[in-house]
């Protein structure tokens, strides 16, 4: 049980009742039939079909995240897991019956009773590439050079997913222009043109690209923003560029099973960040990584406080490129790689061989309104309340509407991987 604890007041130590959440076990990965109990008793929030399939690739993607930050414990991880959830669900519909039920297992689809979960996805996509917000995100499959595709793959593939597949031509210098090409039209040119070569044995390359800047309902005051100590642990520490807004309003609470500070800032178009502080300075997040599911993060919206607090943030401006073929192997996709059964996409015997990640991330002082909006009362504090992201954390980025997580970043140094 979390107990989310929640300075209020004259400075009591409020209990405002522990989270319904029991998925997320500190010893491991939360697993299927925990998560499906507190999905099914708790909340009509994922009785929507499209909220409970958010909540399904969320946790998919909680679970990449782990399996990413475990492998890189000493650098930053930016992640949006939504567009590999994306490509993997989209190949799905040419997977027959083992390798189907496989990735369905990855993406927790064997938790939804809902028959129609392509066309629930196309709903979903729709949802969060809304025009308000912001978000550019894409997924494509990619299949060797010259294979013959069935149209009863291709046609289901467009009408939920809204994509086409790619044959390669096999001159890798064209394939990797085009793959490029596709990459700068998804994200509006935001994303840089990669350098790397084509691998050259592809037989299927799931390509997922997402691209996000921040508008934050409160804008910062580009006068406040300075040069600060960030504390990379309990020893080293280097200066930032820090926005700070002394008077912010903010949806806060103290994890003190977590030993971590939960603060929550909206953005614009139906979104908002949750940052995770540990009470101290430590690259080891692995705690807060644990609890991470959809679940656990839906009780914390709920349960934070709208308060006033003295605000810090570093600016921040990430990427990644890469291969995250070897994380899916970890989370029991190596079926995928080895002798999968993709017969309803061709007769030849084809498999995955790369999963390609291409994410753009950025956040500075920008956004819509200079005051906090006047629905919001703060909780009246008799004592400061600082928040100051001034050592390693992690934030989730999610969509209010659906509840999807569309971005994840551990941040150990703000100045960038
Ligand atoms: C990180 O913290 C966890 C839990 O607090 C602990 O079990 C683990 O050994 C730590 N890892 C390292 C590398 O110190």
């Amino acid at each position: 049980m979390q107990a989310l604890m929640l300075l209020l007041w004259t400075g009591a130590l409020l209990g405002s009742g522990s989270c319904q959440n029991n998925a997320g076990s500190p010893e491991g990965s939360p697993d299927h039939e925990t998560t499906a109990g507190s999905v099914e008793e708790e909340d009509p929030f994922f009785k929507v079909p499209v909220n409970k399939l958010a909540a399904a690739v969320s946790n998919f993607g909680y679970d990449l995240y782990r399996v990413k930050s475990s492998s890189s414990p000493a650098a930053n991880v930016l992640l949006s897991p939504l567009s590999v959830a994306t490509a993997l669900s989209a190949l799905s519909l040419g997977a027959e019956q083992r390798t189907e039920s496989s990735i369905h297992r990855a993406l927790y689809y064997d938790l939804i009773t809902n028959p129609d979960i392509h066309g629930t996805y196309k709903e979903l996509l729709a949802s969060v590439t809304a025009p308000q917000k912001n978000l550019k995100t894409a997924s494509r499959i990619v299949f060797e050079k010259k294979l013959r595709i069935k149209s009863s793959f291709v046609a289901p593939l467009e009408k939920s997913y809204g994509t086409r597949p790619r044959v390669l031509t096999g001159n890798s210098r064209t394939d990797l222009q085009e793959i490029n090409n596709w990459v700068q039209a998804q994200t509006k040119g935001k994303i840089a043109r990669s350098t790397r070569d084509l691998p050259s044995e592809i037989s299927i390359l799931l390509l997922g690209v997402a691209y996000f800047k921040g508008q934050w309902v409160t804008k910062f005051d580009p006068k406040k923003t300075s040069l600060q100590d960030f504390h990379l642990d309990e020893e080293r520490t280097v200066r930032v560029p820090m926005m700070s807004d002394p008077k912010a309003v903010l949806r806060y609470g103290l994890d003190s099973d977590l030993n971590c500070k939960i603060a929550q800032l909206p953005l614009t178009g139906s979104m908002s960040i949750i940052f995770f502080l540990p009470l101290r300075a430590t690259q080891n997040l692995t705690m807060i990584e644990e609890s991470l599911t959809s679940e656990f993060i839906h009780d914390i919206d709920r349960e934070l406080k709208t308060v006033q607090a003295v605000l810090a943030v570093p600016k921040l401006k990430l990427s990644f490129e890469g291969e995250v073929s070897k994380s899916l192997q970890d989370m029991k996709l190596q079926s995928l790689f080895d002798s999968p059964d993709f017969s309803k996409i061709t007769g030849k015997s084809i498999k995955l061989t790369q999963v390609e990640h291409r994410a753009g991330f950025e956040w500075n002082e920008d956004g819509a309104g200079t005051t906090p909006s006047t629905e919001l009362q703060p909780a009246r504090l008799t004592f400061p309340l600082d928040y100051h992201l001034n050592q390693p954390f992690i934030f989730v980025l999610r969509d209010t509407d659906t509840g999807a997580l569309l971005f994840i970043g551990k941040i150990l140094d703000p100045r960038g991987t």
